[in-house]
């Protein structure tokens, strides 16, 4: 599978477009007056050219044929004088044109349509973003979190995975640059595909993602200076930060909520050997739902990708759940398996704290 291929006549405009559009894919960005001809396979091409003169063209035409296999689409994007743009657009054989000054989702939902070669990472990606915006708007926005609220992004996510594969939803959501929104949709993504794994009916699994969606509601009272740090948290940082779990708990408590729901919330940290927090709980004292939910949790935060390191892989970290046998249940995290080799493709990494 190739990459998406920016082809640009300045490189620092073009490096800025690259991580607009980080969610599409991974950019490599060409400069249009190196030397050297960019490599041959691109699954997509963009070229984002201002001084479109003849010998930018001429450049741009030999980088194309050169870049360019059969089928595979090009968006071109529009500076200065439309109608001479459009005019060299069809010269060059682009797939379709764009003003070049339209905004990052514009540009994506754009080369989501032109593709059909990356048709179902593009149906992660579109479920993906409605889920995210789904997020902002509904949990990060100092509203209240209703169980009517949760019950659509619970659905959202449900047909998501129901519609592409838990592959892709990973694939998609270790995408996204805001930790929080990221870790939700793993862990909510990861619970419904571990629902699938447990053999779970539709009402079940609604119910173990819904907990998965909301078990760290509580994040959204923590200083964002904390929670999105880019680097590991000091001893008082991360005082502050295990506090989420009796602060979602809080939030919810009165709002209608089924108590199985705000257990996941209050308890999701705690470990079958009592070492976990807010309320050391222990062996029976901690639920079934609560401890689905953990893995999910553990799982999603070491596979996670943060400005500061690459996603673990996802065998890699599978090995760690069962390295913390006593703490976790040994049953669970056996049933857990498939679900966390269903996304082995990840990056290579590593880290040594997490923060779920
Ligand atoms: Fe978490
Ligand atoms: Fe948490």
């Amino acid at each position: 599978m190739g990459e998406f291929l920016l082809i640009t006549d300045d490189v620092h405009r073009g490096r800025r477009l690259a991580r607009d559009l980080v969610e599409c894919g991974s950019w490599r960005v060409h400069d249009l007056y190196d030397e050297a001809l960019p490599t041959a396979g691109a699954r997509l091409i963009l070229s984002d050219v201002e001084g479109l003169h003849s010998e930018a063209l001429v450049r741009l035409r030999r980088a194309l044929d050169q870049a360019r296999g059969k089928g595979v689409p090009y968006l071109f994007l529009v500076h200065g004088n439309a109608a001479r743009a459009e005019a060299q657009a069809r010269i060059l054989g682009a797939t379709d044109t764009l003003a070049a000054n339209a905004a990052g989702h514009l540009i994506t939902g754009k080369l989501a349509t032109m593709s059909r070669t990356w048709l179902p990472a593009a149906a992660a990606q579109r479920h993906t973003l409605r889920a995210k915006s789904f997020l902002a708007d509904a949990f990060f926005s100092n509203q209240a979190v209703t169980p009517a609220v949760a019950e659509t992004g619970t659905e959202l996510i449900v047909q998501a995975i129901r519609e592409t594969s838990v592959h892709d939803w990973v694939q998609s959501v270790q995408r996204f640059d805001d930790v929080t929104h990221q870790h939700c949709l793993l862990v909510a993504g990861l619970a419904v595909a571990f629902s699938g794994a447990l053999g779970l009916g539709p009402a079940d699994r609604h119910h173990l993602a819904k907990a998965a969606l909301l078990h760290d509601v509580g994040k959204t009272k923590i200083p964002t200076a904390i929670l999105n740090k880019p680097g590991k948290l000091d001893e008082a940082e991360f005082a502050v930060m295990r506090t989420h779990p009796a602060e979602g708990h809080a939030m919810l408590v009165a709002g209608g909520f089924d108590a199985s729901l705000l257990a996941v919330v209050r308890s999701h940290h705690e470990m079958l050997d009592g070492s976990g927090y807010p309320d050391r709980l222990k062996e029976a004292e901690i639920p079934d739902l609560v401890r689905l939910v953990t893995i999910c949790d553990i799982h999603a935060a070491l596979i996670e990708r943060r400005p500061y390191k690459a996603p673990m892989e996802a065998t890699k970290a599978y090995a760690i759940l069962e390295t913390m046998a006593g703490r976790l249940d040994a049953d669970l995290v056996r049933a857990f398996r498939p679900v966390a080799h269903a996304h082995t493709k990840a990056a290579m990494g590593a880290r040594e704290q997490y923060v779920a």
